[in-house]
């Protein structure tokens, strides 16, 4: 089966559904959170952490990297470069958001981490739909794949192999097959061998959520 996205942007797909699926968990988690159980505060805490870990990077990546190499290809197209601008906003709105729920986390403030979620999940949600709508197509239209790659290779840079030993089994966990097997397919055969082989048990070893 194919997914009917290029090649260039599937990656981008895994990460939001990725981080869809923790907004899911997370706004279950504080629904039905047993408080007094620490073994599942443990679980729901690593989860968030490294859900606001692998946000606050796609978000950090896309704003030092991704948009000023879209707006090269942008010098005098105001609507374009109006929708890239609406995307740093859109990531400007959810930082704050982000540091809320952890707050309302950390305080163990349920009222207040009931609502923080309600809104971080909402913007968040808005955005990525956005984002696949509007710039993603965008950027299938005049990036190259040389950018594509350019573009993980910075990503890869910014967070070392530790990051990657996290990165792959987060954004394939639950993922879409037909959707993992596309990245499956364009990862060098060592990298793959390595996620299935190791870094995806390792993961599966720590309780995320639940
Ligand atoms: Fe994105």
């Amino acid at each position: 089966m194919t997914t009917g996205i290029s090649d260039n942007t599937i990656m981008m797909f895994v990460i939001h559904d990725a981080l869809r699926r923790d907004a899911e968990q997370l706004a279950r988690g504080v629904e039905h959170r047993d408080m007094h159980d620490p073994s599942r505060q443990t679980a729901f805490l690593s989860g968030w952490e490294v859900f606001k870990r692998q946000l606050q990077h796609h978000h950090d990546g896309e704003d030092r990297l991704l948009w000023p190499l879209v707006r090269t290809y942008l010098p005098a197209r105001d609507e374009e470069n109006a929708l890239l601008s609406e995307m740093e906003q859109e990531h400007e709105r959810i930082e704050p958001l982000i540091t809320s729920v952890d707050t309302a986390l950390r305080n163990s403030d349920a009222a207040w981490l009931g609502e923080a979620t309600v809104t971080f999940r909402q913007e968040l949600l808005a955005h990525l739909d956005h984002e696949e709508r509007d710039a993603v197509p965008l950027m299938d239209a005049v990036l190259t794949a040389q950018d594509w790659r350019a573009y993980s290779r910075a990503q890869r840079k910014a967070t070392g192999f530790k990051g990657a030993k996290e990165f792959f089994p987060y954004i394939l966990d639950q993922a879409d097959p037909d959707r993992a097997a596309q990245v499956g397919r364009l990862l060098p055969p060592l990298l793959r061998l390595l996620v299935s082989r190791a870094w995806q048990p390792r993961y599966a070893q720590t309780a995320h959520w639940n």
